[in-house]
């Protein structure tokens, strides 16, 4: 899969909105992933509203370019829906890079804010949408169409000495 392979991180998006046609397909590909036992516990949390981007742009000092995107998803696990609780990181991180792929696929790009595990990050987050604590923010993904000079390329990392057959 090409996408797999040319896919960056995106920091800075043009002006234009997404359309709502593809937030839909972004949402599906992140409702596609694996999970354990098939226990889904994503729910998100659709943004915007400039206003709304400009508050969850100060959540860490990396994730200022929520601010000037068109468009977040903030993902959370909702602790009803775990039947495993401790799989829970593993199932949203799935949903995280399905998302971060169709965006690629869509000519779309985004890049994943790190929430969970850190406290203060999933507290702030929490605090800005009155959550209750059983659901638990997971990341952010900006989300826009790239601005020049942002485009999607594929960087070479495979590394052979990392790789061990049968035994290490
Ligand atoms: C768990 C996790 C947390 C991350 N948090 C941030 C972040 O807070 N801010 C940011 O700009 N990028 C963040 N990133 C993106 C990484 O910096 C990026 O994936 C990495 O540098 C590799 O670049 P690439 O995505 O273009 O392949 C995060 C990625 C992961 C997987």
């Amino acid at each position: 899969m090409d996408i797999i392979f040319n896919r960056r991180s995106i920091r800075r998006y043009k002006k234009q909105t997404v359309e709502q046609e593809k937030i839909e397909k972004l949402l599906r590909a992140a409702m596609q992933a694996p999970s354990a036992a098939n226990q889904q516990p994503w729910e998100f949390i659709v943004v915007q509203e400039k206003e709304n981007l400009e508050k969850l742009s100060g959540i860490s000092l990396y994730s200022k370019m929520i601010a000037d995107a068109p468009l977040a998803i903030v993902l959370l696990a909702n602790e009803d829906r775990m039947r495993l609780q401790h799989y829970w990181e593993q199932d949203m991180a799935a949903a995280a890079q399905n998302i971060l792929l169709e965006a690629a696929y869509l000519g779309l790009g985004g890049v994943w804010i790190g929430v969970a595990p850190m406290q203060d990050r999933m507290k702030l987050i929490s605090e800005l949408y009155g959550l209750k604590s059983k659901l638990k923010p997971f990341c952010v993904i900006p989300i826009g169409y790239p601005e020049e000079g942002q485009e999607h390329k594929y960087v070479d990392r495979y590394d052979p000495g990392r790789v061990y057959y049968e035994g290490y």
